[in-house]
């Protein structure tokens, strides 16, 4: 089957299709005779507006061109504040998000991945953004990644599952949708997101907030070295901030796991204290 059979009708296959040509270098499409624009026909260089008639007795004025109303500018930042501020639960921030039209990785992605576990935790874990089983499955941090933390967590007794609060913990993203090819959200994306997030964090209300990697530490507190702060307690939004590095970070560099046990141990001592 040609590539253009494939993808025709499938945005998804469309947009891997585009990426794939990005990631191989492919920054621009050259065709294989030259193209005089001057040439084109009528239809794609539309003629000047007519000029009206000028009123009887006036002397005649060139007509000025008729220039269509420019699109009022959106704020994406200030529209997603205020949606955000409106929100007055967790299902209605959700809602929120879905009619939210101006981030554009969300035209790329199957699901909108909001929120997992129990909005009772007391800890409430921030990652990224969903990858591609997330995107499918519409639940954050469940491929390989969300294994390891499930099972880094698990061993201090912390689960997605849990009823208890004392035990449970809650999983959101800074993106709620996957960027194409997992790349990293770029600055103006987490800043059209960053009300959304501070909104979800203020509605769970959780007692301490465990940033996973550099994106959510940014997110929080304006400054992103994770390495750096990683196991040091911090403040954001007035609560407890443990950063720690993303289990991503750790399927990559297993030897890093040693300090992430110790910052696990750092937030059971918090929870115990
Ligand atoms: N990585 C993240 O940061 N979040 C997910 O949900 C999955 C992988």
């Amino acid at each position: 089957m040609s590539l253009r059979a494939e993808i025709e009708g499938d945005w998804h296959a469309a947009l891997a299709a585009l990426c794939w040509q990005y990631d191989c270098g492919v920054d621009e499409f050259v065709v294989d005779e030259p193209v005089n624009r001057y040439d084109l026909p009528e239809t794609l260089n539309p003629p000047a507006p007519a000029a009206r008639p000028a009123a009887r007795g006036t002397t005649r004025q060139p007509a000025a061109p008729e220039v269509p109303d420019a699109p009022a500018k959106v704020d994406p930042v200030a529209e997603a504040r205020a949606l955000a501020a409106r929100a007055p639960s967790l299902a209605a921030l959700q809602a929120a998000l879905s009619q939210f039209e101006h981030c554009e990785v969300k035209k790329g992605a199957r699901n909108t991945v909001f929120a997992d576990g129990n909005p009772e935790a007391r800890v409430l874990i921030l990652g990224e953004a969903p990858g591609r089983d997330e995107d499918i499955e519409g639940r954050p941090f469940v491929g390989r990644a969300g294994q390891l933390l499930d099972q880094m967590f698990g061993a201090i007794g912390l689960t997605r599952d849990a009823e208890e609060a004392s035990r449970a913990l809650y999983i959101t993203n800074v993106l709620p949708w996957r960027p194409p090819g997992n790349r990293d959200p770029e600055p103006a994306e987490i800043a059209m997101m960053q009300p959304f997030v501070e909104r979800h964090i203020s509605l769970a209300n959780p007692e301490v907030i465990v940033a996973l990697g550099n994106v959510p530490l940014i997110t929080l507190t304006g400054q992103g070295s994770i390495l750096k702060s990683r196991g040091k307690w911090m403040t954001a939004l007035k609560r407890p901030l443990l950063p720690m590095v993303h289990p991503a970070y750790l399927l990559r560099n297993p030897a890093a796991k040693r300090e992430a046990w110790a910052d696990l141990l750092t937030l059971q001592a918090r929870l115990r204290g």
